[in-house]
């Protein structure tokens, strides 16, 4: 059988629980669409991933932004698994020397990046089938028990919820979390993969003259080569290669450093991870009152397709890493690219995941512990949106 078929069995159930009287419908493919004016999106169970998102462009045609596959059935057995618009957890990102100690005793996790672990190891969110627990026109509505110790060296028993959303031009994404049993750590993010051009802009592929500002973030964490955070905190020169706060949210374009040298070794890998790859942090947050919008602290845009992306969130700081370890094997979705371009090649697209502290578990000089272990009783919550305009 195929395997969209063995989703579709599962999830037949649990679509009932949709408490919409024109139940939304899901495709052939196993593809769950909610859409508001100027925005549709397309979501699998498999690790509760986005894998279509059509917004406007400046000729008010419907593009889709995100990376992915046409074919649903590829996600679970691509060999680069690149957790394209998944959610990695329990604790995404990495973990320094694959371990870390609660209350003195010390669990070790599964090394799967050079020393460390990357997104808790073997068995992580993304891998899994996530049930839906509810499903309308514009919103769905993931869940997963994870099963204490089902990714070595995570003692909780963890239950977890996201929701999307969207209503007008935007997507939102809320999660939560708690664990049911042992104080264990919880990270989460949307892991989500933009090229705002969706591969059409004919003059290049690659993400270096879309715009990225970050108005809130003159610092970052300094990594070592295999991109973990050393413990330091750095603050970003006005114009040097990681600054994309002294404009504002004007922004500068992503290869604005690429005639410099360190640029081709800025993100570790033996000097050969260019661009980014680096965790930025939002600082002097304004204020925002109950009900209010919270201020956009990332910016994404492309003069080609005109799209820009505003990310609102009540995380700490983001992720950006700019696809250098894509090589051209990952095949593009029909809805991207042009004639002669079908593959996802290097530096060619742009992660962006709001989320606490990379490896704040093993930092406890950084003050984070609070916010990313948590035991019986305790929530987790994590809330973003991103808006779209052209
Ligand atoms: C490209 O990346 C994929 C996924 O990581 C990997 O399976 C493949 O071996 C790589 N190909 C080359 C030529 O490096
Ligand atoms: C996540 O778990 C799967 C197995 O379930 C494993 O193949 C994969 O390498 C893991 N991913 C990462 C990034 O560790
Ligand atoms: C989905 O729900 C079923 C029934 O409650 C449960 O047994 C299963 O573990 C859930 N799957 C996941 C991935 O959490
Ligand atoms: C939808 O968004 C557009 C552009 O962002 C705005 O002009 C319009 O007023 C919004 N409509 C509603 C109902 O919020
Ligand atoms: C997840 O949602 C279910 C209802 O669908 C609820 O019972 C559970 O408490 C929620 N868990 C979390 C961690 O929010
Ligand atoms: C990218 O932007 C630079 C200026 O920042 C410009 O010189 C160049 O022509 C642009 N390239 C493309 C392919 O749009």
């Amino acid at each position: 059988m195929r395997l969209s078929a063995l989703i579709l069995a599962a999830v037949a159930d649990a679509v009932v629980l949709a408490r919409c009287d024109s139940a939304p419908k899901i495709d052939e493919d196993g593809r769950y669409t909610i859409s508001a004016p100027g925005i549709k999106a397309q979501f699998i169970p498999y690790g509760a991933t986005l894998t279509n998102l059509f917004v406007k462009d400046k000729n008010g045609e419907d593009i889709d932004v995100v990376l992915g596959y046409d074919d649903v059935d590829y996600y679970p057995v691509d060999p680069g698994h690149p957790v394209y618009n998944a959610i990695p957890g329990c604790y995404a990102g990495r973990i320094g020397k694959a371990r870390y100690t609660i209350d003195g005793v010390t669990y070790e996790t599964e090394r799967n990046d050079g020393e460390n672990t990357l997104h808790s190891g073997t068995n992580n969110w993304s891998f899994r089938y996530w049930n839906v627990t509810a499903y309308t026109a514009d919103s769905i509505t993931f869940s997963l028990l994870d099963e204490s110790e089902s990714s070595k060296g995570f003692p909780g028993r963890v239950e977890a919820n996201v929701t999307y959303s969207v209503t007008n031009n935007t997507w939102h994404i809320k999660m939560t979390a708690h664990s049911l049993d042992n104080k264990t750590p919880i990270l989460l993010t949307q892991h989500t993969y933009f090229n705002l051009d969706a591969y059409r802009n004919p003059a290049t592929s690659l993400i270096w003259n879309h715009t990225l500002a970050l108005p809130y973030s003159p610092r970052y964490l300094e990594a070592d080569d295999a991109a973990l955070p050393t413990g330091k905190i750095l603050t970003a020169a006005a114009n040097s290669i990681n600054d994309f706060h002294s404009a504002g949210h004007e922004g500068r374009p992503l290869g604005h450093s690429r005639h410099l040298p360190q640029f081709a070794g800025n993100c570790g890998g033996g000097g050969m991870c260019e661009g980014y790859n680096g965790y930025w942090l939002f600082d002097d947050i304004p204020e925002t009152k109950d009900g209010e919008e919270r201020p956009v602290v990332v910016v994404l845009s492309s003069e080609f397709s005109g799209v820009k992306a505003e990310l609102r969130t009540d995380q700490p700081g983001v992720v950006v890493y700019t696809c250098n370890w894509m090589n051209g094997s990952a095949k593009l979705k029909s809805t991207q690219g042009l004639e002669g371009r079908d593959t996802v090649g290097r530096s060619s697209c742009i992660a962006i995941e709001a989320q606490e502290w990379p490896d704040g578990i093993n930092h406890p000089e950084w003050g984070r512990l609070e916010k990313q272990i948590f035991g019986p009783g305790q929530r987790y919550s994590w809330e973003s949106s991103w808006t779209f305009s052209a």
